[in-house]
């Protein structure tokens, strides 16, 4: 009766990971219980969701290093993995919401989520590839689309992109306040996307950052999100809370790679007791202000009744 917060599985955001081929799953090594899908595997997994009441999903590509560029042109090519994928997932399961990554790091051969041109990231150049990508993903079937690469301005140019090709209900849910956080190591991992050579640091925020948070939030709700994302979770409790008491946008967090390796080690150590563990966090999560989660616990949690 009296307690304040609870988790369901409506809050929950699963990131699934895809590659191309047929039959094909694959755990990401430092990610135990998360696997790589192929596209008839996606579908199923998404099946096994969907019946545990969890609906909404987030889906990354692995890419093959053959077909990266400077330019990440596989992220818009007609049949590509992730475009097939959307589409498929859209045509089997229309109920399902699904999120889609605007980004060029799984594409970019230089593992980068903007253009590099002589060590520098150009950020102008950067957004007209992502409007193709968000373009591209909502003639797909997309519900959500999640811009993560932090270029200045992505969030306006996007909308405009959307509403310029009548998909005005499409929503964009922006990652606003990015940290270049070391908690995103298996993610890169499993998408094989960790940048060739340089760091994020220009273009993700400083960890040592909570008022550039709001700037970087506002600046996004003016350029018309309807989410604001906090990324990592965990670390930046403070910087969701005060995100939440400064707008009436929904707020989201992203529960990363890190954070979930880190807890599933220490689980297989034997060092923390698992329910437990996870349903704190989660809640702890919510309790700071997110309504909606992403995390890879989110059918873990829901298929041993945990919530
Ligand atoms: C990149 C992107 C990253 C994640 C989501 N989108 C990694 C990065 O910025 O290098 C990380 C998610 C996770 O660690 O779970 N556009």
């Amino acid at each position: 009766m009296v307690q304040e917060t609870h988790v369901s599985a409506a809050n929950l955001i699963f990131p699934l990971f895809i590659v191309d081929g047929t039959f094909q799953k694959s755990e990401v090594a430092s990610m135990p219980g998360i696997y790589r899908y192929s596209i008839d595997n996606l579908l199923r997994e998404i099946e096994s969701c969907l019946k545990l009441g969890l609906n909404s999903f987030d889906l990354f590509p692995n890419i093959e290093e053959s077909i990266k560029d400077k330019y990440a042109t596989e992220s818009y090519r007609e049949q590509s993995l992730y475009l097939r994928a959307i589409r498929e997932v859209k045509k089997n399961f229309p109920e399902a919401c699904v999120v889609t990554d605007v980004a060029m790091d799984p594409y970019s051969s230089d593992g980068h989520d903007g253009i590099v041109e002589n060590g520098e990231i150009l950020n102008d150049e950067t957004l007209e590839v992502l409007g193709k990508m968000a373009l591209a993903h909502a003639q797909c079937g997309a519900d959500i689309i999640a811009p993560s690469d932090m270029m200045d301005g992505r969030v306006g140019y996007i909308r405009k992109v959307l509403d310029d090709n009548k998909f005005t209900n499409v929503s964009i849910m922006s990652y606003s306040a990015k940290y270049a956080s070391a908690f995103y190591g298996p993610f890169r991992d499993a998408l094989n996307s960790a940048p060739k050579f340089g760091d994020k640091k220009t273009y993700q925020m400083n960890p040592a950052n909570q008022r550039e948070a709001l700037i970087e939030a506002r600046l996004d709700e003016l350029e018309g999100a309807d989410f604001l994302m906090v990324k990592p979770a965990l670390p930046y409790l403070d910087i969701i809370k005060l995100i939440k008491d400064n707008t009436e946008l929904p707020v989201a967090a992203y529960n990363v790679s890190g954070e979930y390796a880190m807890i599933k080690a220490a689980i297989q150590k034997g060092w923390l007791n698992e329910q437990r563990a996870i349903t704190e966090v989660l809640t702890s999560i919510r309790r700071a202000g997110a309504s909606a989660i992403l995390t890879y616990h989110a059918k873990e949690v829901l298929e041993n009744k945990w919530l």
